[in-house]
Formats: C-alpha cells, sequence, structure tokens
C-alpha cells in the first residue's frame, strides 16, 4: 500500500498485483497445508474434497466478492465498515474482526511448531518415527498421557454413576508441561509478524513477493516426491475417491464449509480490510476468482502431498490408509517427515519446507494483524506501531497456555468452535446483512460496475439463500447432536464443550463492548447508511 491517495486520504496498494498477492497470501497458509489435509483426512477423503468444492463455489467466491464489495465501498475495515452500513452494526464488525484474532493466537502456534521443526530438520530429529517424535519431544503430551488416562477414568466412572475421586476430576483441566522450545518458537513468529509490517502496510506489497511465489515453488517438489512414493496410491485413492454415504453426513459439509471460510479467510475481517486500500478502479470479481481458485489449487496440491504419504505410511505399516495415523492437527508434523525422510539430500529439504510453511503462515498472520491493527487505527487513531504492538503483545500472551503439553488439545478446542461455530455466525450475519438490509443486487451492481467480468444473478441466490441456509442448517444440525450428546464424535468432554462456547461468546460480547467505547472524533461522525464510494 502506497499513502498516495485519492481526496479522502486514506492509503493504497501501489498496484493491483500488490493487492492480490497481499490477498493471496493472506488466504494461502497454513489453512492449506497444515488444517485441510487434516480435516479432509477426518472427514472421509474424496467425500471431503467433493463437498469442499461445491462449498468453494456456492459459499467462498461469493462471500469474497461480497467483502471486497463492503470493504471498498465504505473504504473502512470491519467495525467502520459495518457502522456505515448501520451506526448500530459496529459491534458486529468488531465480532468478526474478534473471531479472526483468537485464530491468530492459535495460528502462531502453530507457525512455532514449523519453527521447530525447521531446527530439528537440521538433524534429522524426528528419526524413523515422526510420529513419536510429534507427541513425546516436541509437544509433550505424553507426559501426560496419566491424565489423559484419568479423565477417561472420570468419565468412565461417572458414566455408571459411581462417586469419582478428586484427583481424577482436577485432571482434564491440567496444563502438561512447558515447553521452553515451543516458546522460543511462538516469540520467534511474533517478533517476524510484527517485523513484517513494522513501517506500515507499505512494506507487505514487497514482502508477499517471496512470501507467495516461493513457497509454491517447494511445494511442487512435495508434491512429485509424495505421489511418487511406494503405496502413494492407495492414499491418493483415499483422497480423490469419494464415498458418496459420506456426503449423507452435516458433519462433512459443515466442515467443508467453514474450512473454505478459513481458507479463503472470510468472515475474519482480513478481507475487508484489505479491499478498503483498494483504489477507486478495480476489478473485484476477477480478483475474488483469481484468490478463490489460487487458493483451493494450493489446498489441493498440498493434499496431493500429504495422501500419497499417507498411503505409503499404510504401505508399509499393512494398515488400511484411514487407520494409519492418528488425525489431528499434528497430522501434518507426522506425515511430511515421511515424505522428508525419502527424499534425497533430507536436511535441505526439511529446512526448505519447514521455512515454507512459516513462509506461507507469515503473510495469513500479518493480514490478521493488520486487520486488527487497521480497525483500531480507523477507531481510535492509533499509530501503526502502537497498533502492531499491542495487538501482537496480547496475541502472543492468549498463545502461552497452548504451548504446555496438553496445548494441542485445548487449540483444536479453540479451533473448531472458532470456525465452526464463530465464522459461521459472522458469515451468516454479514449474508443476512447485506443480502437483505442493504440489498445484495445493490452490492451485486456496485461490483459489476467497477469490474470487466460481471457476476450474475446467481451471485444475489448464493449470498441470500444458499450460504445461509446451509450455515443455518448445518451449523442447527451440530449443535443440537452436540447438546444430545456433549461428548460426540470429536471426543469432547462437557467441559471443553462448555469452554468453546465461552470463547464465542465472549468474541461476541467483546464486539459489544468495544463498540461502546469511544472513538476518535472523526470516526464517530461516520454515520450514513450506505455505499459511500461511486464506483
Ligand atoms: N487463510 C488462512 C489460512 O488458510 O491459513 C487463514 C488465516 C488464519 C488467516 C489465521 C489469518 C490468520 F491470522
Amino acid at each position: 500500500m502506497s499513502g498516495a491517495g485519492e481526496p479522502t486520504g486514506r492509503e493504497h496498494w501501489a498496484s493491483r498485483r500488490a493487492f492480490i498477492l497481499a490477498a493471496i497470501g493472506s488466504a494461502i497458509g497454513l489453512g492449506n497445508i497444515w488444517r485441510f489435509p487434516y480435516i479432509c483426512y477426518e472427514y472421509g477423503g474424496g467425500a471431503f474434497l467433493l463437498a469442499f468444492v461445491v462449498a468453494l463455489f456456492t459459499a467462498g467466491i461469493p462471500l469474497l466478492i461480497l467483502e471486497f464489495g463492503i470493504g471498498h465501498s465504505t473504504e473502512g475495515t470491519a467495525p467502520k465498515a459495518m457502522r456505515k452500513i448501520h451506526p448500530k452494526l459496529e459491534w458486529f464488525g468488531w465480532a468478526a474482526t474478534g473471531v479472526g484474532f483468537v485464530i491468530c493466537t492459535y495460528y502462531a502456534v502453530i507457525m512455532s511448531y514449523c519453527a521447530n521443526y525447521a531446527w530439528h530438520s537440521l538433524t534429522l530429529a524426528w528419526g524413523s518415527d515422526p510420529s513419536a517424535f510429534f507427541y513425546n519431544d516436541v509437544i509433550g503430551l505424553t507426559t501426560v498421557r496419566a491424565d489423559s488416562v484419568a479423565t477417561a477414568a472420570a468419565d468412565s466412572l461417572r458414566a455408571i454413576g459411581a462417586q469419582v475421586p478428586a484427583e481424577l476430576v482436577a485432571k482434564p483441566w491440567s496444563l502438561g508441561p512447558f515447553m521452553p522450545w515451543l516458546f522460543v518458537g511462538l516469540a520467534i513468529s511474533w517478533v517476524w509478524i510484527v517485523l513484517s509490517i513494522w513501517k506500515g502496510t507499505k512494506t507487505v506489497g514487497k514482502v508477499v513477493y517471496v512470501t507467495v511465489l516461493v513457497p509454491w515453488a517447494i511445494l511442487i517438489i512435495f508434491v512429485v516426491r509424495g505421489v511418487t512414493l511406494p503405496g502413494a496410491g492407495e492414499g491418493l485413492h483415499f483422497y480423490l475417491h469419494p464415498v458418496f454415504g459420506e456426503l449423507l453426513k452435516p458433519g462433512v459439509w459443515l466442515a467443508a464449509y467453514t474450512q473454505v471460510f478459513f481458507s479463503l479467510s472470510v468472515g475474519f475481517g482480513i478481507m475487508i480490510a484489505y479491499s478498503s486500500f483498494l483504489p477507486r478502479k478495480s476489478d473485484i470479481v476477477k480478483n475474488a476468482f483469481l484468490i478463490g481458485i489460487g487458493d483451493a489449487l494450493t489446498a489441493f496440491l498440498g493434499g496431493l502431498a500429504v495422501f500419497g504419504a499417507l498411503g505409503y505410511k499404510a504401505h508399509l505399516s499393512g494398515l488400511p490408509v484411514e487407520d494409519v495415523v492418528q488425525s489431528g492437527p499434528g497430522l501434518t508434523f507426522i506425515t511430511y517427515p515421511d515424505i522428508i525422510n525419502n527424499l534425497p539430500m533430507p536436511h535441505l529439504f526439511g529446512i526448505l519446507f519447514f521455512l515454507m510453511l512459516l513462509t506461507l503462515a507469515i503473510d495469513s498472520a500479518f493480514s490478521l494483524v493488520e486487520a486488527v491493527a487497521a480497525a483500531a487505527r480507523d477507531k481510535w487513531g492509533w499509530s501503526h506501531r502502537r497498533a502492531n504492538l499491542t495487538v501482537a503483545s496480547i496475541a502472543l500472551l492468549l498463545g502461552v497456555p497452548l504451548i504446555f503439553g496438553v496445548g494441542l488439545h485445548w487449540l483444536d478446542i479453540v479451533d473448531r468452535f472458532m470456525n465452526q461455530v464463530g465464522l459461521s455466525l459472522v458469515v451468516f450475519g454479514e449474508c443476512l446483512l447485506i443480502g437483505y438490509y442493504f440489498k445484495s443486487e445493490r452490492m451485486r451492481n456496485y461490483v459489476n460496475n467497477l469490474s470487466d467480468f460481471s457476476v450474475g444473478k446467481w451471485w444475489n441466490v448464493c449470498i441470500m439463500v444458499i450460504t445461509p441456509v446451509a450455515i443455518l442448517c448445518l451449523l442447527g444440525a451440530e449443535i443440537v447432536a452436540r447438546f444430545k450428546e456433549p461428548y460426540g464424535d470429536a471426543g469432547l468432554r462437557s467441559q471443553e464443550f462448555v469452554f468453546g462456547w465461552l470463547i464465542v461468546i465472549l468474541v461476541f460480547v467483546g464486539g459489544l463492548l468495544l463498540a461502546r467505547t469511544r472513538g476518535r472524533k472523526e470516526s464517530q461522525s461516520v454515520g450514513s447508511a450506505g455505499v459511500d464510494r461511486g464506483a
């Protein structure tokens, strides 16, 4: 973004390419290489992939167009944009930003795993059993296995109506050992994030050339090796061949829709903030398609590499692909080391791979810091530095509980609730607000006036009907299922279930409170409903 401005004085991207790279950099991140494969593995492989493609075209790309339209027309970050649409809706913009902020706190923890693995690549410390290495040495979970046993014992006692001894009850809240190297990785990640945007977002447009293009080249190498490992075919079959019966499960669809939101960074306030810096004439529709399809293709490639490696593991162990590893957020850190072990010059490729993950993650993370910091600048007139440092320090502190031994378990819970409930609610609200209050036809005309390539009326149907109805039904079905059986498939215990909801509620209440704080004069006076900026 350059400070060169239009009469409004708002900073702008230096070029269309800078915007596209920054937005694609935000979209492509750990979501593609870390989250997508394990969610896909957990929800049935091929069936999930199919649901993902449907979700991309019925919700993901339409929502990108929607968020670009909101940001561009109001020239505001999410809270300011919402306030412009209706003065009473600022809280909703803060809630969207808050959901993203919480996601960013644990996202940096995964970056710390990557930093640790980049270091371990020097010695290929994971050896021939990357799974044991991950759980024992990196996150320290096995040292708290006794606690999980205690928790399971407490559950069984409760189930038969027996009294549960106090020492068993206390266990589920245990944090496990502090993992100092994860803390070091977390601190490094945050320093790197802050430095990337230190001189304002002017640097972003330059940094992204490296952080988007280099990782792509490295990923291709991993795909080629992943799919040519012995036994890879079996893993690829699981990934690419849908078992149609799986599509009858609402959980698969909810996972697919929310993965699309996560992966495209919609519902976080990021794309609204980024597009608020676009110059007047910007081809919103073409940009949205480019970013959406580029992001999905990257996830698809990440999946090819991981499932190739899973096939290889199945081939070695003689187990079916669906049982070969424990799924979950640790999957990437178990399967990629396996591929690395099978590459020539494994040390070099190990370092390259984990640095690639870090570079992919960094632009997603700083896009979020920028979205929150820009919202603070819009509201309170803070300087870049003050906003960035405040946001980063709070996020660093909030990430600390997650670097203890059971941290990954809590991370998984926060991730599920923030994505399945938090992001879904935000996206649902955006669809209702623009679809019915603002009128999606009006927004469609607005973006079409700017774009060479127009969106048809199908877009209104996606925003007004398909996306909100899908979220309502899927989230509704999931909530009912969880209330009936809180332990459910995800193996959640009731305390964890309550904790997950509490965080979601806190984010929305936080949004209400922030909206009530006094902003700087200029920002308070913005209250005109509607689109300010002519096309
Ligand atoms: N689209 C990002 C990804 O797929 O990794 C999601 C994201 C997460 C963006 C966290 C920003 C962020 F702070």
